[in-house]
């Protein structure tokens, strides 16, 4: 249901990680299904000098008798495309859904405020879920393909608030899972750290998690929320580094909910089921990992790109593929290392290079994403990391600081004296509780 009019490279998935690097600015536009209708609409295109990266087509779920086409462009066209918007508007009466944020126009780039403004995002995929490599393993399968597009939907209409749908996973699906969760079960009590040994159990015990059994996204989530606030949300394809790093803010994880292709089940050149459920649900049930994750997310709220960029490295070295000390060895925490058989015991072997964290310096790190990682840096522990990025956060140019506000889910701006005597007095009420406990136990 969809072509790809060229191969760009800016588009390789990115292994292990539902993060883009490369900044596109996104449009999704409908036209009535007729001869020429597209070849107008691209013509527009060409006469403003504008090379699409990307182009998908699919029927219009709003009106039968339209298509949509969702098109990429390299940033710097961001002009020229108002131009051809209006054209598409004006000329040929198309319909423009939905644009991503044109950073050009704004000092500040945008960011959610609410909780409920993550529901842009689903629009704002940088890929559609069924749209695969040609060495993807399931590249050629159409039964793969149409299955991984269901999925692809249940992510692009969720919004917050709505249970997540539940999945019934065919017996090859489940047969992939258990092989995974097998393998990798056997390697977590001497490879993982205790974070994720503590937690594992409980979610055996609460979410389903069983070798025959895949659990379902909306228990999981329920779950995390229990322990931490942080709650999972199906993703229909790749998001901007800047996307997704703002869910972190608000304790929001966008999660897969497909699994890889049968074939090979030790392998998977994306983000799958198995990967955010083995290697990133652990830790997000742990406070210290919670916290440390949403510093990282609310660095990101509003930074220039250059700091996107390195904190999706810092993300990358830490969430996705970090080591931390625990007491005289060196444990895995990364979802990437609890996710893959093969590197999560090269990690903790002596072949690789092992750093100290140091977020300015990690940040700068570059790296493969389709091989073993040649560096590692290690934490000394989450609340060190934690401190850490928040030193490297303050260093980000930004006119304001911001904080979130659980009760509302939602980010305030601390930028007028209102804010900051609101801010004290919730610290002031907390001080006074801590008092009045610490003189009990007195
Ligand atoms: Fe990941």
């Amino acid at each position: 249901w969809f072509k790809d009019v060229k191969e760009n490279p800016a588009f390789k998935t990115i292994f292990n990680c539902s993060i883009k690097k490369s900044e596109m600015i996104t449009c999704i536009f409908s036209l009535k299904e007729e001869v020429g209708a597209l070849a107008r609409g691209l013509r527009l295109f060409e006469e403003k000098g504008i090379n699409l990266t990307h182009i998908e087509s699919r029927p219009s779920r709003m009106n039968k008798e339209q298509f949509e086409f969702f098109i990429s462009v390299d940033a710097s066209c961001s002009q020229a495309l108002d131009e051809v918007i209006d054209g598409l508007r004006t000329q040929i009466s198309g319909h423009v859904h939905e644009l991503s944020r044109n950073k050009q126009k704004d000092t500040v780039p945008w960011f959610p405020n609410d909780i409920q403004d993550l529901d842009r995002f689903a629009n704002q995929i940088l890929s559609y879920g069924s749209e695969l490599e040609s060495d993807h393993p399931g590249f050629t399968d159409t039964v793969y393909r149409a299955r991984r597009k269901e999925f692809a939907d249940i992510a692009y209409n969720y919004r917050h608030g709505q249970i997540i749908p539940r999945v019934e996973y065919t017996e090859a699906e489940k047969l992939t899972w258990g092989t995974v969760f097998k393998e990798l079960k056997t390697l977590y009590p001497t490879h993982a750290c205790h974070e994720h040994n503590r937690v594992f159990p409980l979610l055996e015990k609460y979410c389903g998690y069983r070798q025959d059994n895949v659990p379902q996204l909306e228990d999981v989530s329920r779950f995390l929320q229990s322990c931490t606030g942080f709650r999972l949300r199906p993703v229909a394809g790749l998001l901007s580094s800047r996307d997704f790093l703002a869910g972190l803010a608000f304790r929001v994880f966008h999660s897969t909910q497909y699994i890889r292709h049968g074939s090979e089940p030790t392998y998977t050149p994306e983000p799958d089921i198995c990967h955010e459920l083995l290697g990133h649900v652990p830790l997000y049930a742990d406070s210290s990992f919670a916290q440390f994750s949403q510093e990282i997310g609310l660095a990101s709220l509003g930074a220039p790109d250059e700091f996107i960029e390195k904190l999706a490295t810092v993300y990358w070295f830490t969430v996705e593929f970090g080591l931390c000390k625990q007491g005289s060895e060196i444990k895995a925490y990364g979802a990437g290392l609890l996710s893959s058989f093969g590197e999560l015991q090269y990690c903790l072997s002596d072949k690789p290079k092992i750093l100290p964290f140091d977020p300015a310096k990690t940040s700068l790190q570059k790296y493969p994403i389709t091989e073993f990682q040649p560096v590692y840096f290690v934490a000394e522990s989450f609340e060190d990391a934690k401190e850490r990025v928040r030193k490297f956060a303050s260093t980000i140019p930004r006119p304001f600081t911001v904080r979130y506000n659980p009760y509302t889910s939602s980010i305030e701006v601390l930028d007028n004296t209102q804010q900051l005597k609101n801010l004290a007095d919730s610290i002031n009420s907390e001080v006074g509780k801590l008092c009045e406990a610490l003189r009990k136990l007195d």
